[in-house]
């Protein structure tokens, strides 16, 4: 599987939960998971979703050292800034660092992303 349509089918799976805990604040008038809800979608389904399309349309791009680097640091980056931020929101700060390490990757990822981008994506 190229690692476009990797990044298309995790970015699927983002969506799903994304929206089921949107649906989810809907119904019981919770709001204390909105923060993870926004990025749920935007960091795991919007961003890796055109990411995905954008290494489909741009082989090129998709073969890199860059772009391994990047798929790796933000799936692994997501789930921990995800995960963390349901235990910040909830008033657990222990899980402060791991929300910023997550993020810091995300981060990190997407600078990469954006370097691949600059020099790989070629008419
Ligand atoms: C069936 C699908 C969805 C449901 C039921 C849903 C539900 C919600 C709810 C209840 C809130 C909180 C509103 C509030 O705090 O006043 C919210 C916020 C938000 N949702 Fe969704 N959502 C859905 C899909 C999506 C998708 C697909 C995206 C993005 C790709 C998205 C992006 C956002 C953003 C950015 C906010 C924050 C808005 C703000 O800052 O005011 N949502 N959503
Ligand atoms: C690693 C990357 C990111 C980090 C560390 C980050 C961090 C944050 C923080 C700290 C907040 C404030 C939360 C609060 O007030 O409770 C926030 C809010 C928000 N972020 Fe991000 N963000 C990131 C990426 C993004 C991206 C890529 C998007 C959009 C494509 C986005 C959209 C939003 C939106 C819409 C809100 C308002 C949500 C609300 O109303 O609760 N963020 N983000």
């Amino acid at each position: 599987m190229t690692l476009g349509v990797r990044l298309i089918k995790i970015s699927a799976i983002y969506f799903a939960i994304g929206v089921c805990l949107g649906w989810y604040m809907s119904i019981s008038h919770s709001f204390t998971l909105t923060p993870v809800h926004v990025h749920i979608n935007l960091l795991g389904w919007t961003a890796l979703t055109l990411a995905g399309i954008i290494y489909h349309l741009f082989p090129q791009a998709a073969v890199t050292k860059l772009a391994k680097t990047h798929f790796w640091l933000h799936n692994i980056g997501l789930p921990l800034m995800m995960i963390g931020l349901i235990f910040v929101v909830y008033g657990n700060h222990a899980f402060i660092p791991v929300t910023a390490i997550g993020g810091t990757l995300i981060v990190i990822a997407v600078i990469i992303f954006t370097i691949n981008v600059l020099q790989h994506v070629k008419e």
